[in-house]
């Protein structure tokens, strides 16, 4: 466990080129690229286990027939190079490292299960990871666990053209998922700024909120059904895509936020809202009572103009 002290944010991120931050605080350019850690300009980031007082568990260490077992099971998706390793052992603020040695790509749930329990045969430590861009370093190991990654996981499984349930591997990416939706007039229930990189899996781990929470609800409703992985390699099969599924306990639920405490999400079933015919753009404008200048105006007396923009109204202004 981490102590729960606030992270710092890297200097580098607030600074200016290379790697300067985006208007969002999201680095751009070749930092766009994460774990580039050798990068020129960017200092090494710390490892966590120097940083923090964190103990390691008694784990066993991966083994020259470890490696093989994962070979056996994931052939050709067991990355060991310290160069491929030093990305995903980053997080995306860069504050935290690990120095995990073993990176598996499986492609399938089943794939998934005989590596977790390998590893709870052998005590060995296991990392889940989608996209690696969590804000709170939960994606990254702190020690040598072996990281999981779901990025080879990205087969939409089943989409229903009538209700909008879409069934799909835990490592589709949201932006990708959004797009195959919207070519058939539904769109995701949620939306954030990692988009492009992060993995549905994540997101229902995570309980990611995003743009669409208020308009379309908490994933706690819009998950239909999920299929898990248990540390021991039991598959939980909650995968269904039925609606109204009011059948014994919700199973499901547990795992919605649990980041990856409780397994590793390999498929997700959701529910995606017919795509809206218009999307309207309003200034939001915050003006006190008298039409003064908010600047001027006393907290508790602003109140919000919306002024809908001809023709087609395209911008969102925050002013204060
Ligand atoms: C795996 O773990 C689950 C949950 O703890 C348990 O119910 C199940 O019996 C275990 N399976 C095996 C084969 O040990």
């Amino acid at each position: 466990m981490l102590p729960r002290r606030p992270l710092a944010w890297p200097a580098w991120l607030l600074r200016g080129a290379p790697g300067a931050a985006g208007s969002w605080g999201r680095p751009v350019g070749p930092l766009a690229r994460r774990g580039c850690c050798s990068a020129p300009g960017i200092p090494e980031v710390p490892l966590t286990r120097e940083r923090y007082p964190v103990r390691r568990l008694p784990f066993s260490t991966v083994s020259e027939q470890d490696l093989a077992a994962f070979e056996r099971i994931v052939p050709g998706g067991v990355i060991t190079d310290p160069e491929a390793l030093q990305a995903p052992n980053v997080d995306w603020l860069r504050t935290l490292r690990g120095c995990s040695k073993v990176l598996l790509r499986p492609r399938t749930s089943e794939e998934v299960s005989h590596i977790l329990r390998h590893c709870h045969e052998r005590n060995l430590a296991v990392n889940p990871q989608g996209g690696n861009t969590g804000m709170v370093g939960g994606s990254v190991p702190v020690f040598d666990e072996i990281i999981l990654s779901t990025a080879r996981m990205n087969r939409v499984l089943s989409f229903h053209s009538v209700s909008g349930i879409l069934v799909c591997q835990a490592g589709c990416v949201l932006e990708e998922l959004s797009r195959y939706v919207e070519e058939r007039d539904f769109i995701m229930p949620l939306d954030l700024g990692a988009k492009g990189s992060c993995h549905i899996g994540g997101n229902v781990a995570t309980n990611a909120g995003g743009l669409r929470f208020l308009r379309y609800g908490s994933l706690h409703g819009t998950v239909l059904g999920l299929e898990v992985v248990l540390a021991n390699g039991t598959v939980l099969d909650c995968l269904t895509s039925l609606r109204k599924d009011n059948t014994g306990y919700d199973l499901k639920q547990l795992f919605i936020g649990s980041e990856g405490t409780l397994g590793i999400i390999t498929a997700v079933s959701i529910l995606c809202p017919p795509k809206p015919r218009a999307v309207n753009v309003a200034f939001l404008d915050a003006v006190d009572p008298e039409g003064k200048d908010h600047r001027g105006a006393e907290p508790g007396w602003l109140r919000v103009q919306v002024r809908p923009l001809p023709p087609r109204g395209a911008a969102l202004r925050h002013r204060d």
